[in-house]
């Protein structure tokens, strides 16, 4: 198994800042919580934590997120961007095109972004990122982000089975994991830049462009309510605008997507 410290990873890394410091751990709780109290020693901006197993892997909405041991990527990054709070959308779209971007590169195969924050391959899902924001009175702090990656996992089990895909699942080809986080830190790095110089905007064609959802008829599943709508845009906050049977345009920030074909979801309206 390869390993992911800077000394392994540093012929593949171009950046300047992001990944230039690197907590690589055996085991630990979450990625995400560790570098949060990094964060709160005071760390800079640009350290990552990476995991080879997480007992307490968190996704969104409270799920749990499994990290198959030495052969997955869960990582952290911290961000300390001096931008306005409504932003974790925007991050969370940016980290996935960079994520696309650079596994495209690394691997040549079709992944797409299932918004907000899934990374798919195949109509499964490849990974998923979880970001988090802590404010300090009305600024932001810091940001952490989280990315979780299927790279050379054979099989998954559980509620996972059907819904899971790895690279090597998927290819049956076994993947350098080494190549990958590095590839995704330098597009991250250049996409980082840019963001903070021109916003989401910069980005929102690629974003269209790789988004499965974009142009199709979905479902989103926010708290209780159900919108049925197609999707007509994502705009530069990173939010998606449905239009709904009775021509309206609703503006939808978070939620859950169902999609028919997606991650064996087969239904004619939900
Ligand atoms: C999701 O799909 O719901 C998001 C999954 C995010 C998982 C990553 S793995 C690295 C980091 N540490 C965590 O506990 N979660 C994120």
């Amino acid at each position: 198994m390869e390993k992911l410290t800077l000394d392994d990873i540093k012929e593949y890394l171009e950046t300047k800042y992001i990944g230039r410091n690197i907590i690589y751990l055996d085991t630990t709780t979450s990625t995400n919580d560790i570098i949060k109290e990094m964060a709160e020693k005071g760390a800079q901006e640009g350290l990552i934590v990476v995991a080879e197993e997480q007992t307490k892997g968190r996704g969104r909405m409270g799920r749990r997120w499994i990290t198959g041991k030495g052969k997955a990527l869960a990582v952290s990054i911290l961000l300390k961007p001096d931008i306005k709070p409504d932003i974790c959308q925007a991050i969370t779209s940016l980290i996935g095109l960079s994520a696309v971007k650079a596994i495209r590169k690394a691997t040549n195969y079709d992944i797409m972004i299932k918004w907000p924050n899934d990374l798919v391959l195949n109509n499964k899902k490849l990974g998923g990122i979880l970001t988090e924001m802590t404010m300090e009175g009305m600024k932001v702090k810091y940001i952490i982000i989280g990315l979780g990656l299927n790279i050379n996992q054979e099989v998954f089990d559980g509620d996972i089975k059907n819904i899971a895909v790895s690279l090597k699942s998927f290819s049956g080809k076994k993947f350098d994991r080494r190549i990958i986080l590095s590839e995704i830190l330098n597009y991250f790095e250049t996409d980082y830049e840019n963001f903070k110089k021109y916003g989401l905007e910069y980005f929102l064609e690629d974003i269209k462009k790789y988004s499965i959802i974009f142009g199709k008829e979905i479902s989103v599943i926010d708290g209780n309510k159900i919108i049925n709508g197609k999707v007509v845009d994502i705009d530069k906050e990173g939010v998606l605008i449905l239009k709904t049977l009775d021509g309206e345009l609703r503006k939808i920030i978070s939620g859950d997507v169902i999609m028919e074909g997606l991650y064996n979801i087969h239904t004619n309206k939900i």
